[in-house]
């Protein structure tokens, strides 16, 4: 049995850039909950590198960010959303700078407010505000300190989520359906709680680690689209899964990015025989956007039979290289590898996931009192291939209107009543850990082989059977045993692999991040964004 009952007015799951700018965006009055399974800053946001783009530089134009956008989401972007989130880019970077973020500054670059600005693929414009190549850090940290300053937000770390209590579950039946907390697992106890509150957010991020290879840390499990889909919301375009392409290669370097910004000011890809081979495949070269890069170094290393590509600045100056990139200098030299003489060896990852739960335009889910922002939703800002440094901005931008919509609504909501508390009263102690383990390799392995940068229907075919097969096991062993963290997250993988494969398969064309060899060519007829509709959805009634 569920011993405690948390209630707050907001329940906010996650505490990357998405979930604690909302925290921080609702008002003082309100008494918030946020949630985070490891420590506070622990998550895709701290290893942020690039920066945010925005608008920033008077001689560029919302018009130029919002095109580029499109341009790299291949055909799928929805324009009204690209527009909104451009456009409230510039104010979105003075909240951070008001927060107390310090970017790299730039005094020659007066146009750009005396900041240095960026360049990364598909932008047109330098528009990349950065905090040297550690931006994800400084946001995170800076933010973490705020949040831990005020008094109405109460921070839960080391507590995982397990599934929202929705309405529906609690009360079969019930004409008006409504998100009313979660189930949430104290890591340190042991304890599955009930959390109630009038508003809850996923900001649970993405869903990368489904791959073997990926530049993620460990919490991105896809938590926030598992739990939505579970409860009744519609997900989409999981079949965009966004490959970074150069991560660094070495036997002991786990998940270490490359930042594009490296190519931004110059850096060149090049064979082991030194060629430069980018300017065959696009004429942006190095600059073309991520998922044309990451096929053409996948088709190069297969090609030749290399392990892995070689990234090289070295002909810019080592001041340059360790003003602009000190933190990746830093990690090279620990694996003896000086970037401002020698090229890194490179692999493309797993990075990003464009598609996730379907929100509106206030960040709304399917779900009346459900909201999502940052990498577990899908605004539409991505399309089939999301652009450089937009993530962070659309995690900013979509919690602050997430922030204004619910001050808009809180008067009318009630509490909610009590709902059941967890019952464990038919689980043991796991008796095979084994299982998990296992299972868990075996998925990201398949995935990566199967579901990866290049696809077949065949190979597609091959996953979903094996992911069937994992989705059983895990039922069974989820219904029997207590659960623990590495049992809550193999859940979750197993479910959005599962998102990830049906998408694949419906998508009969290849645009932006989903290439396959069956269907070679973008379709035109295909231009709608892939939807996955749970058997539990009831379409909402708009307020
Ligand atoms: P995250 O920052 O990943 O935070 C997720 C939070 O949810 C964490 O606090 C986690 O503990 C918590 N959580 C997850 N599941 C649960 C659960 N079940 N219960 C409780 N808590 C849970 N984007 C850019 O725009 N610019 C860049 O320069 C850039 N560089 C990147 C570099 C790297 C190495 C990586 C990995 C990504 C980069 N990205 C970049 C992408 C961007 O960082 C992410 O998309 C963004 O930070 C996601 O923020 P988020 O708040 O949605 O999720
Ligand atoms: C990078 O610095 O290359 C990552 C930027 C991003 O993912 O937006």
């Amino acid at each position: 049995m569920s011993l405690f009952t948390h209630r707050h007015d907001v329940l906010i799951l996650g505490s990357g850039a998405a979930g604690l700018s909302l925290a921080l965006r609702l008002p003082e009055s309100l008494s918030v909950a946020v949630v985070s399974k490891r420590e506070l800053v622990e998550g895709s946001t701290l290893y942020a590198q690039g920066g945010i783009s925005a608008v920033l530089d008077a001689r560029d134009s919302i018009e130029s960010h919002v095109q580029d956008t499109l341009k790299a989401g291949a055909g799928l972007c929805e324009r009204d959303v690209v527009r909104l989130v451009v456009e409230r880019g510039p104010e979105n970077i003075r909240w951070l700078l008001g927060q107390g973020v310090e970017f790299t500054r730039d005094s020659e670059q007066a146009a750009a407010g005396g900041y240095h600005l960026t360049r990364e693929g598909g932008h047109s414009h330098r528009r990349v505000v950065h905090a040297a190549d550690a931006t994800g850090r400084a946001v995170a940290t800076t933010l973490e300190a705020q949040v831990r300053a005020r008094p109405n937000l109460q921070l839960y770390e080391q507590h995982i989520a397990v599934d929202l209590i929705t309405s529906a579950r609690q009360r079969p039946g019930s004409a008006r359906q409504r998100c009313l907390g979660a189930y949430i697992l104290n890591l340190g106890s042991g304890q599955v709680e009930t959390f109630l509150a009038r508003f809850v957010v996923l900001a649970t991020g993405g869903a990368n680690k489904v791959y073997l290879y990926t530049s993620n840390p460990d919490v991105s499990t896809g938590d926030g689209i598992a739990m939505a889909w579970r409860a009744g919301c519609r997900v989409a375009n999981m079949e965009f899964m966004q490959f970074h392409p150069t991560c660094l290669y070495h036997p002991e370097a786990r998940s270490f990015l490359i930042s594009e910004a490296l190519r931004g000011e110059g850096a060149r890809l090049l064979l082991p025989d030194g060629d430069r081979f980018m300017p065959r495949f696009d004429p942006r070269a190095e600059l073309a956007p991520r998922d044309i890069v990451a096929r053409a170094i996948d088709h190069e290393m297969k090609r030749i039979g290399a392990p892995c590509v070689y990234l090289d600045i070295s002909h810019r100056s080592a001041d340059f290289i360790l003003e602009h990139f000190p933190t990746i200098q830093a990690r090279c030299l620990e694996f003896g590898i000086d970037i401002t003489r020698e090229p890194i060896p490179v692999v493309p990852a797993a990075h990003y996931t464009c598609g996730g739960v379907v929100v509106d335009a206030h960040a709304r889910t399917d779900l009346p009192g459900l909201y999502a922002s940052g990498e577990t939703a899908y605004t539409g800002l991505h399309g089939a291939n999301r652009m450089a440094s937009n993530s962070l901005l659309e995690c900013l931008v979509y919690s602050e209107l997430a922030a204004q919509d619910i001050e808009r609504q809180i008067g009318d909501i009630p509490e909610p009543a009590e709902v059941a508390p967890w019952d464990e009263s038919r689980v043991t102690e796991p008796d095979e850990e084994v299982v998990v383990t296992h299972n868990w390799e075996e998925l990201r392995r398949f995935m990566w082989d199967y579901v990866g940068i290049v696809r077949t229907t065949k190979r597609l075919r091959r996953a979903k059977r094996r992911v069937d097969l994992l989705a059983q096991e895990i039922i069974e062993y989820y219904s029997n045993f207590r659960v623990s963290n590495d049992l809550i997250e193999l859940r979750n993988l197993v479910e959005v692999a599962d998102l990830i494969i049906q998408s694949a398969l419906r998508r009969r064309e290849s645009r932006g991040l989903h290439y396959t060899l069956d269907f070679p060519n973008k379709d035109r007829t295909q231009r709608a964004p892939t939807l996955l509709i749970p058997d539990s959805y009831a379409p909402r009634s708009r307020s």
